[in-house]
C-alpha cells in the first residue's frame, strides 16, 4: 500500500502518520501546504523525514489559495448562516486537489486525512477527492482508531517515540483552523455556547476597545469584481488579502462568535476572525452597489445562501456550484472601480465609492431640477398599475 496524507506537521497527523505505517503496512507520502496559516513550515520536512518518508511535498497554495477559492467565492458575497465567512471551508477542496494531484503522481493507491468523524472537515475533503478522482480509496483514521482523546493520542506519541513539538506559547487549548483568509477556533471551553473566551483567544485581531483611536480611511480598487489594490498600490490576490489582514488586524475588524449548523447534523460553537475578508466583503458590495444593475444584484442576493451553503457542505467541485459561479462570475464583468472605507474600533464604514462603470446618475436622482430626464408624473400611472390587485383585494375585503 502507498497512501498520501494531508500532513500539517502537528501531533494528530505525525500520530496519523505512523499509525497508517505500522496498522496499514503502507508507505506514507506526505503533503503539507502554505495557504498563509503563517505558521513555519520549516520542521515539517525534518519531522517528516525522522517518521521516515521519503516523498515530502511541502507547497507553496497562498497565491491561488487567494486568486482561485477566495476570490471567487467572495465574487458572490457568501456567507452561510448568516455570519460565517466559510475561511475554512474554502480551502478544503484545494488542499484536496494538490492531496489527489499528489497521489496520483507517487503512484497511490488511498488518501489519508487528520479530521474527524463528527465535523465537516471529512466531507470536504473527501466529496473533493471523489469529484476529481472518481476511484479515489480514502483513509480517515478518526473513525478507524480507537485513540479518542488528546490523552490516548499524547500516549500513542509517547510509546511510539513520535516527537511532540512544544510550541511557544505553550500550545492552544482549541482546535484551530489557519489560513489567509481566517482562523477558527472550537473546542476547549468554546463547547459551552454561554461560556466567554477570555481576549488572548484572538490572534489576528487586536481587542476593538484597544485599536488605534483615530480611524483610519483606505481605498481598495476592484477589477471585474476582485480587489486589485490597497492605497493604490496594485498587488497579488494574496498580497491584497495579507496588506487587508494587517488594516483589519490593527483595527479589530472581523471577529465573530457563533453557533454553527454542521452538515453531519450537530451543531456547534465556533469563534473566527476573518479582518480582511470582512473589510473585502464590505468593499465588494460598495462596489457592486455601483456597478451591477437592479435584478442582478437581487439574484446574487438570493442564490448566495445556496452557493454558501454548497461551499459550507464540501460541493466547491459540483456541477451546480461551477453553473452558479459562471453566472455569479458574468454578473462581475463590470464590476470595476474604488471604494473608501474607514477603519474604526472593530468596525469598517463606507466612506465613498466611484467607478467609470457606474450606473448611478445623478440626474435621475437629484432632489434639484433634473432638466426633464425623469418624469415624475410616470410615476402616477406605475404604482396605480402596481397597486391594482392591491386594491382589488382590499375590495373583495371590504364586502
Ligand atoms: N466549523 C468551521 C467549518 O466547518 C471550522 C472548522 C475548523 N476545522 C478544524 N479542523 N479545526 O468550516
Ligand atoms: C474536525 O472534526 O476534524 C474539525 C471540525 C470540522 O470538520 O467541522
Amino acid at each position: 500500500r502507498k497512501i498520501a496524507l494531508a500532513y500539517s506537521g502537528g501531533l494528530d497527523t505525525s500520530v496519523i502518520l505512523k499509525w497508517l505505517q505500522d496498522v496499514y503496512q503502507a508507505e506514507v507520502v506526505t503533503f503539507t501546504a502554505d495557504i498563509g496559516q503563517g505558521e513555519e513550515l520549516d520542521h515539517v520536512r525534518p519531522k517528516a523525514q525522522q517518521l521516515g518518508v521519503k516523498e515530502i511535498f511541502i507547497d507553496d497554495l497562498r497565491e491561488e489559495f487567494v486568486r482561485d477559492f477566495v476570490f471567487p467565492m467572495f465574487r458572490a458575497n457568501a456567507i452561510y448562516e448568516g455570519e460565517y465567512l466559510l475561511g475554512t471551508s474554502i480551502a478544503r477542496p484545494l488542499i484536496a486537489k494538490r492531496l489527489v494531484e499528489i497521489a496520483r503522481a507517487t503512484g497511490c493507491d488511498a488518501i489519508a486525512h487528520g479530521a474527524t468523524g463528527k465535523g465537516n472537515d471529512q466531507v470536504r475533503f473527501e466529496l473533493g477527492a471523489y469529484a476529481l478522482w472518481p476511484q479515489a480509496k480514502v483513509i480517515a483514521p478518526w473513525r478507524e482508531w480507537d485513540l479518542n482523546s488528546r490523552e490516548k493520542l499524547l500516549a500513542y506519541a509517547a510509546q511510539h517515540n513520535i516527537p511532540i513539538a512544544k510550541k511557544k506559547d505553550g500550545g492552544s487549548p482549541y482546535s484551530m483552523d489557519a489560513n489567509a483568509l481566517h482562523i477558527s477556533y472550537e473546542g476547549g471551553g468554546l463547547e459551552d455556547p454561554w461560556w466567554c473566551p477570555p481576549d488572548d483567544i484572538w490572534r489576528l485581531t487586536v481587542n476593538p476597545e484597544d485599536a488605534p483611536n483615530q480611524p483610519e480611511y483606505i481605498t481598495v480598487e476592484f477589477e471585474r469584481g476582485d480587489a486589485v489594490a490597497v492605497n493604490g498600490r496594485r498587488m497579488t490576490p494574496y498580497g491584497v488579502l495579507d496588506e487587508l489582514n494587517r488594516l483589519g488586524g490593527k483595527h479589530g475588524i472581523g471577529r465573530l462568535d457563533i453557533v454553527e449548523n454542521r452538515y453531519v447534523g450537530i451543531k456547534s460553537r465556533g469563534c473566527y476572525e476573518t479582518p480582511g475578508g470582512t473589510i473585502l466583503l464590505k468593499a465588494h458590495r460598495a462596489i457592486e452597489s455601483l456597478c451591477l444593475d437592479r435584478e442582478q444584484a437581487h439574484l446574487k442576493d438570493e442564490i448566495m445562501p445556496r452557493y454558501a451553503k454548497l461551499i459550507y457542505n464540501g460541493y466547491w467541485f459540483s456541477p451546480e456550484r461551477r453553473a452558479l459561479q459562471a453566472l455569479i462570475d458574468d454578473t462581475q464583468v463590470k464590476v470595476n472601480g474604488e471604494v473608501r472605507l474607514k477603519l474604526y474600533k472593530g468596525n469598517v464604514y463606507n466612506a465613498g465609492r466611484r467607478s467609470k462603470d457606474s450606473l448611478f446618475d445623478a440626474t435621475l436622482s437629484t432632489f434639484e431640477d433634473d432638466r426633464g430626464a425623469y418624469n415624475q408624473k410616470d410615476a402616477e400611472g406605475f404604482i396605480r398599475l402596481n397597486g391594482l390587485r392591491l386594491r382589488t383585494g382590499a375590495k373583495r375585503d371590504q364586502r
